[in-house]
């Protein structure tokens, strides 16, 4: 029996700007986790199976975007596997999903992972070929992705991201100082696909504007990614808010996330933002211990369905990587 797990994530700044080439950081919600386990199966066949959803079929029954089915089908091409041997694989997940917590990359990246393992692959799983397998996945689910969920999911650490052809720039960093976020659900589902979707359209009827945000979206993830490393905790919530702005103007916010951020801000919150594709899906607010308790409680008498808490721990650093 092989079980491997990949983490969700939040995006800290640069969502959407970073599908038109513009910098964004993302960071792992390690203590929110997808969870693969393969197994030999004793009868014909490989059985997916995915308890929290109910499901439970055979690859050979199952349609060609099913998010497992798709996974096995990518690995079986991308180590040139001929036959499979018979399996079960069953998925569990903490991370909600479609709420911008990259729930479909975790999942993904996990069952690559364990299965790559099971079938003696071991050698392949190097954190860029796992990126680039989930990648693979991410298209089929959300059309033009920008590469930042599938990044941050298999690198586990804050990255600094920009979209590029024929490599992505992926700068894995450390941050100076810990940084506490609270990430509070809207209960607003809503699809990555459809947002991004919305968003080109909108760029296609008026693309001066639209690069205008979305430029200044980069100006912003490039001064954050220097407060990251500096620790200025005070200017990384001030541009966070200022992000917010700019997803506002980009029409990805929506009224509950709003209301989310400002009773954020109100109850002391150095910074909020919506995080991931938005039109529902989580915010984050970077607080300090003294105005936590404070915070979270006015999250919650907005009515955030559930509040996640996390810290951006300071890591040695990392020499960039491709990928
Ligand atoms: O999957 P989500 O909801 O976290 O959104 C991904 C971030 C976007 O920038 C909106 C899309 C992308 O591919 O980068």
């Amino acid at each position: 029996m092989t079980i491997d797990t990949a983490p969700g994530k939040i995006i800290l700044f640069g969502e959407h700007a970073v599908v038109y080439g513009q910098p964004a950081i993302a960071a792992p919600l390690s203590h929110v986790r997808a969870y693969a386990v393969v197994k030999n199966n004793p009868n014909p066949g490989i059985r997916l199976i995915a308890p929290d959803l109910g499901s439970d079929i055979l690859l050979s029954d199952a349609d060609t975007d099913d998010a497992i089915a798709a996974v096995v089908t990518q690995l079986q091409k991308a180590a040139n596997i001929q036959e499979l041997p018979d399996l079960t694989i069953t998925v569990s997940s903490q991370i909600p999903i479609a709420s911008g917590l990259g729930s479909g990359a975790a999942i993904a990246a996990a069952v690559i992972r364990a299965l790559a393992v099971h079938l003696g692959l071991g050698y392949l799983l190097t954190d860029e070929w796992v990126s680039d397998q989930t990648y693979e996945i991410e298209k089929i689910h959300h059309g033009t992705p920008s590469g930042i969920d599938n990044t941050v999911v298999a690198y586990e650490r804050p990255v600094y991201f920009v979209r590029h052809q024929p490599r992505n720039h992926i700068e894995p960093f450390a941050v100076a100082k810990p940084l506490r976020l609270l990430v509070a659900d809207t209960g607003i589902r809503s699809s990555t696909k459809d947002v991004v979707g919305d968003v080109r359209r909108q760029w296609e009827l008026d693309s001066s504007t639209f690069n205008t945000i979305f430029e200044s979206c980069g100006r912003i993830a490039n001064t954050a990614r220097q407060a990251l490393e500096a620790g200025d905790v005070a200017q990384i919530g001030q541009l966070m808010t200022e992000n917010h702005a700019l997803l506002q103007k980009m029409s990805v916010s929506e009224p509950k996330l709003d209301r989310l951020v400002e009773v954020a801000l109100a109850a002391g919150a150095l910074g909020a933002k919506l995080s991931g594709a938005g039109r529902g899906g989580n915010m984050i607010a970077l607080v300090t211990d003294d105005v936590e308790t404070a915070v979270s409680t006015a999250l919650l008498s907005a009515n955030a369905k559930n509040i996640l808490t996390t810290t951006i721990l300071p890591t040695k650093n990392f020499p960039p990587q491709g990928g």
